[in-house]
């Protein structure tokens, strides 16, 4: 029995992670994590809906050292182990570098990068004296090509990968994996809000002509957290539909 936390997962790919986790028989546990409680109730439900499954959700904000701190170590009691991380929350406060201000910056840097710094050192130690776990970051294309307009996210997303290859390093001798997933153009709330313009745009540099799913991102992570995966560690793979070949 595999019990998987996945951050920032009341909607969008968080969601689709915990729901593929589980369907796919990854993780039987699944603690389903965000800013609110109450806004992880639809995930919550979905997951019960399959056979075997059990869910349970947290209040768990990322940038928040004391929320990290108690909620890493309320999913580990809820059922018992902690096998599976999933560092998935993140936002985006888009501007052009020379009109950034400092506070768009901290926002991003703190959930998106000092988020996933608090939730690994947590689950880490967890994980280390289990001599087992699987650790996933979400990163993005841009972390590793960089984006006008997203000084704050690109450099949150190349952190990521950078922590993502330390963490390898640090605890891979404890059994413990660390991969990142980079998704490029992905459907969800997060990108329907920019401008047709900018959409067609990033169709014209897509290899494949359309935008990735959800479930494309989930699919992979589900690959990485499971023991299919079990000598991988330290990579990225990239869920971008050719768009960049690094
Ligand atoms: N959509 C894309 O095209 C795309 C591409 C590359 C990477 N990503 C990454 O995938 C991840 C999920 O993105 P999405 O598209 O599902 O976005 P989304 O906005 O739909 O979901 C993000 C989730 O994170 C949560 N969140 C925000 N701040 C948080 C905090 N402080 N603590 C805990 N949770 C918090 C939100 O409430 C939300 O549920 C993000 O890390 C994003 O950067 C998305």
């Amino acid at each position: 029995m595999k019990t998987a936390l996945v951050t920032g997962s009341a909607r969008g790919i968080g969601r689709a992670i915990c729901e593929e986790l589980a369907r796919s028989g990854v993780a039987q546990n699944v603690v389903v994590c965000d800013v609110k409680k109450e806004w992880c109730d639809e995930t919550v439900a979905a997951l019960r809906a399959i056979e075997g499954v059990k869910a349970e959700s947290l209040a768990l904000d990322v940038s928040d050292e004391a929320s990290v701190v108690a909620g890493v170590a309320e999913a580990a009691k809820l059922f018992g182990s902690l096998d599976i991380v999933v560092n998935n929350a993140g936002v985006t406060r888009d501007d052009l570098l020379v009109r950034m201000t400092a506070e768009k910056w901290d926002t991003v840097l703190d959930i998106n990068l000092k988020g996933a710094f608090l939730v690994t050192r947590e689950a880490g130690k967890i994980m280390m004296r289990a001599r087992s776990g699987s650790i996933v970051n979400i990163a993005s294309v841009v972390g590793l090509m960089g984006n006008a307009g997203q000084a704050n996210y690109s450099a949150s997303k190349g952190g990521l990968i950078a922590l993502t290859k330390t963490t390898a390093r640090e605890l891979g001798g404890r059994g413990v994996r660390a991969n990142a997933v980079a998704p490029g153009f992905i459907d969800s709330k997060m990108t329907e809000v920019l401008p047709d313009a900018v959409k067609q745009q990033m169709l014209s540099v897509i290899p494949m002509k359309k935008f990735g799913k959800v479930e494309d991102v989930a699919k992979a992570v589900a690959f990485l957290a499971s023991d299919n995966a079990a000598y991988v560690t330290g990579q990225v793979i990239s869920v971008n539909g050719g768009m960049l070949m690094p």
